[in-house]
């Protein structure tokens, strides 16, 4: 707006609107599928209850005008081959509409994108935790940074909310999947970066890109800012060198301010992977920034053989195979790794017969002598 227009009395208050939050979107859902539906009649409410709240938990980063299309889409795609002839009135056929409606919701989700998503992707990752094997522990600490972070209750005791959590640890153990998976699971909204995305070429564009990050999440809370590769961004202040110095300490001071902020405004909490926690400066994981620090580590025997069961879900095993056989063979294998020795036993199948439909131990065999770990 011109400054002109901003400075003359006429408008005095600015009243900010943020993207609607999880219950205001269920609302709206609401709203436009039984308008859409042209219904006031009681027997479907539960069932468009039900729908709207599985719309709204998919929708997180959706402003009103991208639900009420969504809707338009999911409807217009139900009515399509549907007899024309339809009474207002009748509430079996509705509910038969609704049904179809859902399976619609699912179609349509996947080819809307929320307007507002133009410069951080807010969409919620399709990641849960039933595609992350092992870690049981970890999955509980996680779990618990979730539920208080994005608690809309504030915390009693005068407690404030832990603002970001860190995850580190070896290449390839998992950090990025769970981090997508506690995403995922949770209903608030988004903004997921990777640091290295963040880096632009122009002089103080990506501080301005942080600060406008932090802006939206803020807008958007309760909000889970997701920065994945950290180091990029937060290097230890001596690693960057003298000439790289000027930009990469900027970049460095901006993050640490916004996430002071983050600490003084609730509802928004930073959630970080890193697999170089020693070249990150001390000044982040200072407590109020990242005040949990998680470390995942290689995989454990018994966190092998549940990772070993996610991946078979994808790829069956024959009835030779034994998962827990298969977790003692394989001591030092990341998640990466194992997903890799999936991959090759998959290719051995192929190469064994061009419509195996299981792997089976002389697969997994080929496969463990091709790995280099
Ligand atoms: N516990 C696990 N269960 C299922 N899959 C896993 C698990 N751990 C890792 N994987 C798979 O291994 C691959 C690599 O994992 P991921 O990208 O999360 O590693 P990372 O720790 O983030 O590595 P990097 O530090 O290099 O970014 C992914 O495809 C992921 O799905
Ligand atoms: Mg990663």
């Amino acid at each position: 707006m011109p400054t002109s227009v901003k400075r003359c009395q006429a408008l005095q208050h600015k009243l900010i609107i943020p993207p609607p939050r999880l219950q205001q979107r269920e609302a709206i859902v609401k709203h436009a599928v039984s308008k859409l539906l042209l219904t006031e009649a009681e027997d479907p409410s539960t069932r468009v209850e039900g729908l709207a709240r599985q719309v709204a938990n998919a929708t997180a980063g959706y402003v009103a005008r991208d639900i009420s299309n969504l809707c338009r889409q999911a409807v217009l795609r139900s009515l399509r081959g549907s007899p024309t002839g339809y009474a207002e009135n009748d509430s079996k056929e509705l509910m038969e509409r609704l049904e179809k409606l859902v399976l619609h919701f699912e179609d349509s989700l996947q080819t809307t994108q929320p307007s507002q998503q133009l410069e951080f992707e807010s969409i919620r990752p399709a990641k849960r935790w039933a595609d992350v094997g092992g870690y049981e522990s970890v999955k509980q600490v996680l779990q618990r940074f979730m539920r208080l972070a994005t608690s809309e209750t504030p915390l009693r005791l005068g407690i404030k909310p832990p603002s970001g959590i860190l995850l580190y640890g070896p290449s390839g153990c998992g950090k990025t999947a769970m981090a997508l998976a506690m995403i995922g699971e949770s209903t608030c909204n988004v903004m997921n970066i990777r640091g290295s995305e963040l880096f632009s070429k122009y002089l103080g564009e990506t501080e301005a890109r942080l600060r406008r990050l932090f802006q939206a999440a803020r807008a958007a809370a309760p909000c889970i800012v997701f920065i994945d590769e950290v180091d990029s961004i937060a290097a230890k202040r001596e690693w960057s060198s003298i000439e790289s110095g000027g930009p990469a300490l900027r970049v460095l001071s901006t993050l640490l301010n916004e996430m002071d902020g983050v600490h003084d405004t609730s509802g928004v909490a930073v959630v970080g992977c890193t697999n170089q926690l020693d070249k990150i400066d001390d000044a982040i994981v200072r407590p109020g920034r990242f005040d949990k620090l998680v470390e995942i580590l290689l995989p454990s025997a018994d966190d092998r053989t549940g990772i070993l069961q996610v991946l078979a879900q994808k790829s069956p095993l024959s009835s030779d195979v034994d998962i827990d056989t298969l977790s003692k063979v394989t001591e030092g294998y990341s998640g990466a790794a194992l997903e890799k020795l999936f991959r090759e036993a998959g290719l051995a199948a192929l190469r064994s017969s061009r419509d195996a439909a299981t792997l089976s131990m002389d697969d997994f065999d080929t496969a463990l002598a091709r790995m280099h770990i």
